[in-house]
């Protein structure tokens, strides 16, 4: 099949709808440190960890905190998150989200998820999708977040896949340049103006089909 063997998949954003979770939460933060935090800011914290994501928005405050005050408002923004996440339902699922997935896997591809959440655990079991991936590399894995690309090059390498072979569905900037790093065909999954760097662009997995991805996946392309 035109030399794609496998696809990742990011989790918040992609599969499921989270990213809005996160967003709620670090406003909610934010408000209570006493600065306006926008959406367009959000930008900028979806796909990395969430250490990393707390020293952005507290940039984007004008804020510097002892390590110590760091993390304590870390793990109260995962309270926050966990509070919404707990309640979640498989309506959540984003729309066409498992249809898409399943096809994948019935044209014999590998399926990978790939996320920088240390929640994916819970939320894959909430929403019962863990069987839609061969393996999984989440937060607790890798060590270095998007825009880095390790942890698409350790879901290449746990399925046994060359990063050539492989296509990432990605909702954040970071992720993209991650993939692309990696040496991987991206598809972007939202609004084309943010995620300018993918090869392509979808507006959700209900909204592109496997022939459409195969078709633009062009093994001639010069990836690393
Ligand atoms: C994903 C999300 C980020 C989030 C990160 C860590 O990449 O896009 O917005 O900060 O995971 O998630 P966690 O659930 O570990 O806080
Ligand atoms: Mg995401």
């Amino acid at each position: 099949m035109s030399g794609l063997e496998a696809c990742l998949f990011d989790l918040d954003g992609v599969i499921v709808d989270t990213a809005k979770y996160h967003f709620i939460a670090w406003r909610q933060l934010a408000d209570e440190l006493g600065f306006v935090f926008t959406e367009r800011d959000n930008e900028r914290l979806k796909g990395v960890s969430r250490q990393r994501s707390l020293d952005i928005l507290l940039e984007v405050g004008g804020l510097s905190l002892s390590e110590d005050a760091k993390a304590k408002l870390a793990a109260k923004k995962n309270g926050i998150y966990l509070d919404y996440i707990r309640k979640m339902t498989p309506d959540e699922i984003l729309p066409g989200a498992q249809e898409f997935l399943w096809e994948f896997k019935a044209a014999g591809l590998k399926t990978a998820l790939a996320t920088a959440s240390k929640n994916s655990a819970l939320i894959l079991d909430l929403l019962k999708i863990r069987p839609l991936f061969d393996v999984v590399v989440d937060g607790n894995k890798v060590s270095r977040t998007k825009p880095d690309p390790e942890v698409f090059l350790k879901c290449a390498e746990e399925l046994g896949v060359e990063p050539k072979r492989c296509v990432v569905f990605e909702d954040a900037e970071a992720g993209i340049e991650a993939a692309l790093a990696a040496g991987m065909f991206s598809v972007g999954i939202g609004d084309p103006a943010i995620l300018k760097k993918a090869h392509i662009v979808a507006p959700g997995l209900g909204g592109i089909s496997l022939e459409e991805v195969v078709l633009a996946f062009d093994p001639g392309k010069d990836r690393a």
